[in-house]
């Protein structure tokens, strides 16, 4: 073997490149290096035909074991590294089935929206529909539809949301009576639950609150079919036969005009001193009544030939006795935690 054909000098230094090689792109330029197409080893074989011919043929055999050898290497070489790689990635991703659970949080619907989903569900199994209308209301649809004068204290600024070009929050859900009428006609059952504005911020008012708004219309609507209505819904909201009374009220869009007690869902009349209904033994919780004429008329449909009747419920008073929520203002003040811990005791703090 000559001189110049080191072939132990060049397997050192492959074995001793192969011992730090890490990487597939690291072994790929390995083989570059050696077997690739200027790489050492081809370069010998190459000039092979320069040697005197009695060495060729044992120099040639030495090259091509040579060859071959750094090829098994790689090789192996190769697949040592995908193993490996193989082997980190199982790992990261095992998963170990007998570790606890992280626990899972479990989403809940506000109380009000608990409410009104319940009651809307109760409505349409009477036959109601869903019908809306919007908060930003003009104040022809809120209070002029709805027989409410211009003198009306309801019309007052200290009552009323108003926007400069005239228009204003509803203050009430109402006004979805005279929308439902023009697009649905006669005959007609809708509930409509949404938000209200007035001008009113204590323990027992909140600036927005939300109502449900219930009307029917058809031939020869009974006195009666409302007071059954009204009664069948509560006790299916409270999930019990509940004694209640009608009381003798005013609305400018109703006549005659009542007023919905139920009795007290805390106390049923027992205690004196009950926090819900302060020792009377009733809870109002409802305002209705046969729809006034002009209301009808304003809604586009005959009232010599259609009547009916319209109520309007607070929905956060509903479920605050339904949940034994104490404080209206625990209803908005967005405490989410409040809530995820339950209603018990939530009406005594
Ligand atoms: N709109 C009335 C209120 O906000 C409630 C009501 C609705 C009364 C429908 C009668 C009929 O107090």
């Amino acid at each position: 073997m000559p001189e110049d054909m080191n072939i132990n000098a060049v397997r050192d230094s492959f074995r001793e490149s192969l011992a730090g090689a890490s990487t597939l792109q690291e072994l790929d330029d390995i083989r570059v290096k050696y077997t690739g197409k200027k790489g050492t080893l081809t370069t010998l074989l190459r000039s092979l035909g320069k040697l005197p011919p009695e060495l060729r043929k044992s120099a040639g055999q030495e090259l091509n074991t040579l060859r071959d050898e750094i090829e098994q290497d790689l090789q192996a070489a190769g697949r040592k590294i995908r193993d490996a790689e193989n082997e980190r990635q199982e790992i990261s991703e095992r998963i170990d089935v007998t570790l606890p659970e992280r626990g899972r949080k479990a989403g809940a619907f506000h109380p009000v929206i608990q409410t009104m989903h319940e009651i809307v569900n109760i409505m349409q199994g009477l036959g109601y529909s869903v019908a809306s209308g919007p908060e930003k209301e003009e104040e022809y649809y809120n209070f002029e539809c709805l027989n409410v004068p211009s003198w009306h204290p309801a019309r007052d600024m200290q009552d009323t949301f108003y926007f400069a070009d005239g228009t204003l929050l509803r203050t009430h859900t109402s006004p979805v009576q005279i929308r439902a009428m023009h697009e649905y006609g006669a005959p007609l059952r809708i509930v409509c639950p949404g938000k209200v504005y007035r001008r009113d911020n204590d323990v027992t008012h909140s600036p927005m609150f939300n109502q449900m708004e219930g009307l029917l219309i058809d031939k020869d609507v009974p006195f009666s079919v409302m007071k059954g209505t009204m009664s069948e819904m509560m006790n299916a909201f409270f999930g019990k036969s509940l004694r209640y009374r009608f009381r003798a009220s005013y609305f400018p869009f109703t006549e005659p005009s009542m007023e919905l007690d139920i009795e007290c869902v805390e106390c049923s009349g027992h205690d004196e001193h009950c926090r819900v209904c302060h020792g009377t033994g009733w809870l109002e919780v409802a305002g209705m009544g046969m729809v006034h004429p002009n209301v009808i008329r304003a809604g586009r449909i005959d009232p010599d030939k259609y009547n009916g009747f319209a109520f309007g419920i607070g929905l956060d008073r509903m479920a605050m006795l339904k949940y034994g929520i104490g404080d209206l203002r625990l209803l908005f003040d967005g405490n989410v935690s409040y809530f995820m811990s339950g209603f018990e005791g939530a009406g005594k703090c």
